[in-house]
């Protein structure tokens, strides 16, 4: 049996690919290696949780000792990293968090992994990333895995470390490596302070949905299984060394978006339609606040027949569904050290 550590399970994409990966292979034994920063959530995992290929450890990657001494522990044999600070504004904020996280815990993985793996054949290290290395774009072009990096938050700017570092690995010490980019996730246990979950929570509860700047700037948007199947497919199929875009081909500017996002509420709360729009509330724009980022997946789609399955308004509608039937998780998360953090980045509205 393959060992497969998956870093960062308990977070929005990492519960969907480590469930996928448990249901769908048998086969492989998923360890699921997690801090539970605030971001963390064991209740994302309570379907899989008993199942006997799957196993969770808590432990923070950052911690070097406690990362050597967990692969001398477990036989791993592939990696899906995707632990991470990942939230822009909270990198605005507090940029230390996302260069402890994302650029030390990504080497000490990278260590423990060399360390470890006497012999690379049949192992492989997988970095999850993100299209904001890439930049910000104007109204035109598309991001390609040949597009010069370009990081511009500290979020951005730490995941382009990371990734710079794997491929260093790759190229200095022969660590088999595959790297995805992908665009702005959305669907199912999203934490709320991303721009939709946010936004339902607010509309569900009729509070002000906070738009930065004019709404202008434009996400490329992808259903989260997608992502998930995805990552499966570049795990299991991917080339040694390569790197992947993935992206939705579903380009919103965030006032269009969240003006869908308003009809949908609507209709299922049953609202007089224009009720939700009417809580739309222009706020201070992010700072350094990247105008539009967009991506060409065509390798992916080419070399491994991936493509989006869901159109955005069939994923915004199952996601708002998710929420709406999930308004304990919500309220769970939204109890404590959220509310203050809520406050402090738009008042308390
Ligand atoms: P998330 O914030 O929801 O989850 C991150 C998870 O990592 C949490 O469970 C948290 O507890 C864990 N974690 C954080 N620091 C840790 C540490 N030091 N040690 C161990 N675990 C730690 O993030 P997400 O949105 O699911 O993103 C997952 C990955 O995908 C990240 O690497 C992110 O950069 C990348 N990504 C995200 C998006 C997106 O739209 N959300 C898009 C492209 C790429
Ligand atoms: P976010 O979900 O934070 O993802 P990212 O910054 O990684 O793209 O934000 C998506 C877009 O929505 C981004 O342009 C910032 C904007 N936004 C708002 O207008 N208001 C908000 O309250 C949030 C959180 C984001």
């Amino acid at each position: 049996m393959t060992t497969l550590l998956i870093t960062g399970g308990a977070g929005f994409i990492g519960s969907h690919v480590a469930r996928k990966m448990v249901l769908g292979h048998p086969e492989i034994h998923v360890l699921n290696l997690d801090s539970l920063t605030y971001a963390g959530n064991l209740e994302n995992l309570t379907d899989i949780e008993n199942r006997s290929n799957y196993q969770f450890i808590k432990g923070d990657i950052v911690d070097e000792a406690f990362m050597e001494k967990f692969f001398a522990t477990y036989p791993i044999d592939g990696v899906i990293h995707l632990a991470a600070e990942s939230h822009v504004d909270r990198s605005i904020a507090n940029p230390m968090a996302f260069i402890n996280t994302n650029i030390v815990g990504t080497v000490n993985l990278l260590n423990a992994c060399r360390n470890s793996w006497k012999e690379m054949k049949g192992k492989l290290f997988y970095h999850i990333s993100t299209d904001e290395v890439y930049g910000s774009l104007g109204s035109e072009g598309l991001f390609t895995e040949e597009t010069a990096y370009d990081p511009r938050s500290p979020y951005s700017a730490s995941k382009a470390s990371s990734d710079h570092l794997v491929r260093a690995y790759h190229h200095t010490y022969g660590i088999p490596v595959v790297l995805s980019n992908c665009s702005n996730n959305y669907g199912p246990n999203q934490f709320p302070e991303k721009l939709i979950p946010l936004a339902i929570n607010n509309i569900l509860h009729m509070k002000s949905i906070p738009i930065y700047g004019k709404g202008e700037n434009v996400r490329d948007w992808l259903y989260v299984e997608d992502h998930a199947e995805a990552i499966e497919q570049i795990f299991q199929n991917g080339i040694n060394g390569r790197t992947y875009n993935i992206g939705g081909l579903n380009e919103w500017q965030n006032i269009e978006l969240i003006r869908l996002l308003c009809r949908i509420m609507d209709e299922k709360l049953e609202r007089t339609s224009g009720t939700s729009e009417g809580l739309i509330t222009f706020v201070k724009d992010r700072a350094g606040h990247d105008l539009r980022y967009a991506i060409d997946s065509s390798r992916i789609e080419d070399e491994l027949g991936w493509k989006p399955s869901l159109t955005f308004e069939q994923g915004l509608t199952r996601t708002v569904e998710w929420y709406l039937e999930n308004q304990e998780w919500m309220r769970r998360i939204t109890s404590g050290a959220y509310q203050s953090y809520y406050n402090n980045q738009y008042g308390d509205r």
